[in-house]
């Protein structure tokens, strides 16, 4: 299986050191979105989408490249974010991403959340919130879940 993760991590790079641990566990090739130039996904198997969450959504640049990449159709995908606040019901900050995913005929196969050190805006008056994440366990649910990637695909 080859597999290629495509990532935006701007604040504290917590978004990066989660893909950094899913390309090691994949085997796969990692760009961050602004570094990539070659579109064609169509040698990959599996393309992962990685950001951290910034005014409740998935960066836009890693949403938008998604319409530019050739090849895609039919992809199976997966999605993993950082964020300040926990995902939940009330919180679902993959609404944009997946629609877009799903517009372009892709495949979500799994995804990931976890929270990352925060310190922007009030958050900063106080020395930020969910200091030292990704923690040692956080990284070891990221292992998990590629590992249960790599199986199921
Ligand atoms: C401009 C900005 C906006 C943010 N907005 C949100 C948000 O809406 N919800 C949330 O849970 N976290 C928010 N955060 C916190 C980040 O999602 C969190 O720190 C994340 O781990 C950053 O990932 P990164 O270090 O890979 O950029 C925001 C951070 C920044 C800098």
């Amino acid at each position: 299986m080859k597999s290629l993760i495509i990532y935006r991590s701007v604040h504290k790079g917590n978004t990066e050191k989660i893909a950094k641990v899913i390309a090691e566990e994949l085997i796969s090739d990692i760009v961050s979105v602004s570094e990539l130039n070659n579109f064609d996904v169509s040698s990959y198997d599996l393309i992962g989408f990685g950001s951290g969450i910034y005014m409740a959504n998935f960066n836009g640049f890693v949403i938008s490249v998604i319409d530019k990449l050739q090849g895609f159709n039919g992809k199976k995908v997966f999605i993993f974010s950082t964020s300040g606040s926990p995902k939940s019901f009330f919180n679902s900050f993959d609404k944009r991403i997946k629609k877009k995913i799903k517009e372009n005929n892709g495949i979500l196969v799994g995804e990931f959340n976890c929270q990352g050190f925060d310190a922007f805006g009030p958050f900063k008056l106080v020395g930020g919130i969910n200091k030292g994440r990704p923690n040692d366990l956080d990284i070891e649910n990221t292992r998990k879940f590629a590992r249960k990637l790599k199986e199921a695909n």
